[in-house]
């Protein structure tokens, strides 16, 4: 089959059959986004790669499902009715040095088995850029596993040497919170053997002296988050660029998501922002994930009590183990003394460019969510 490139619906004759593929928005419900995309990553992967089992209420969330427009980010291909392939993106604010951007987060480039290797990825991606270049949106951010021998994300082609929109290789802290349970989880020997050999650094301690500083953000907090985030931001060379409404998603627009702020004498000072999300290795374990860690106003021993609270209340909610995504953006002796490690970079950081490009260095410290 060949797909036209420049309409958004091609045709293919199967048999007798002629059929239509076509890009649109997507058009179900969260839940039927979730129902589509977990078993397309389930089947793929299910037992040689360790994948999240996302759900519609994670959908909802992430994707600012009543945000105006939020339905031009969630490309989908259907096969007459049949929904075949999917492509979502969320909307952010980026600074790249000084100059404020429009930019946008994408994953969960999605293909029905069925339809492999037809060119649906590159139409897909295709649809993205035009529908950005409409916006005047500059930037794509996402990500491509290359971590496990199975993964079928796209990878830098070595015949044209480093292709420009490989930013860097990028890794996870990771901190185990239930060796045992992680153990058996892990889908390789070696993962469940160190998660069971650390279990002497693994319990969380119990909350101290300033646990009462830790409470849960409220709407009111939203103001002085922003300050804080900005302040902690300002010198990195691509950074979200976060304001009232879209740090307001991000740290209250979802039962999904809990952010502690750390108050003394009627100031915030500090605050974390993670949520939960199944991951399935063996069998589905719960995983919390750090998207931001603000500390740079505490002094270590408050910094340490802010994470130690998020990671009880990881616990408390059944997490196995959490993680948070190594780019610069926290302190590193802080991770290191909340029993964080680093695993070796398992991912390509991938800047593509809409209209002009900018030259990112590889080993610039950026502020991005993890999808
Ligand atoms: C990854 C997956 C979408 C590829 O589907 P596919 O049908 O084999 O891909 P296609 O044959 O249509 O296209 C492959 C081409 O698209 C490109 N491509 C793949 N993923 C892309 C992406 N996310 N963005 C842009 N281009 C992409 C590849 O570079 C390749 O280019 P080439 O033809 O010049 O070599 C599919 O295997 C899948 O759904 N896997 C499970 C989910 C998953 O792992 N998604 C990737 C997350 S990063």
């Amino acid at each position: 089959m060949t797909l036209n490139e420049t309409d958004d619906s091609c045709g293919e004759v199967r048999g007798e059959a002629a059929i239509m593929i076509r890009l649109d928005d997507f058009q179900g419900t969260p839940e039927e986004l979730a129902e589509f995309i977990t078993p397309v990553w389930k089947e793929s992967y299910q037992g040689r790669m360790v994948y999240p089992d996302w759900t519609g209420d994670f959908f909802r969330w992430q994707m600012r499902w009543d945000a105006p427009d939020s339905r031009r980010h969630m490309i989908a291909a259907y096969d007459d009715d049949r929904l075949i392939a999917t492509l979502l993106g969320t909307s952010f604010s980026f600074r790249v040095r000084s100059e404020q951007i429009r930019g946008s987060l994408w994953s969960w480039m999605s293909i029905d088995p069925e339809y492999r290797g037809r060119g649906l990825a590159t139409l897909l991606d295709r649809d993205r850029v035009r529908r950005l270049q409409d916006e005047k949106t500059d930037l794509i951010v996402s990500y491509r596993y290359f971590g496990s021998r199975h993964s079928l994300a796209e990878q830098p082609k070595r015949s044209n040497g480093r292709p420009k929109k490989f930013n860097r290789t990028i890794g996870l802290w990771i901190r185990v919170l239930d060796p045992w349970t992680m153990g058996r989880w892990a889908l390789k020997a070696s993962e469940g053997w160190m998660a069971r050999m650390s279990f002497p650094l693994t319990p969380v301690p119990n909350p101290g002296k300033l646990d009462g500083c830790v409470r849960p953000a409220t709407e009111q907090d939203l103001p002085r988050c922003v300050e804080l985030i900005r302040e902690e931001t300002s010198g990195m060379v691509l950074s979200l660029d976060w304001g009232l409404d879209s740090l307001r998603h991000q740290l209250l627009g979802s039962p999904l998501v809990t952010t502690l702020v750390f108050e003394r004498a009627g100031v915030i000072e500090g605050f974390v922002n993670f949520h939960v999300l199944d991951w399935v290795g063996r069998f589905a374990g719960k995983v919390g994930i750090f998207d931001l860690i603000v500390t740079g106003r505490l002094e270590s021993r408050a910094a340490l009590t802010l994470m130690n609270a998020a990671l009880r209340t990881m616990v408390a909610k059944g997490a196995i183990l959490t993680v948070k995504v190594r780019a610069g953006d926290v302190p590193a002796s802080l991770m290191w003394r909340s029993h964080f490690v680093p695993k070796p970079a398992d991912s390509h950081l991938i800047l593509q460019w809409v209209s002009k490009n900018r030259e990112i260095p590889s080993r610039s410290p950026t502020h991005l969510l993890w999808r």
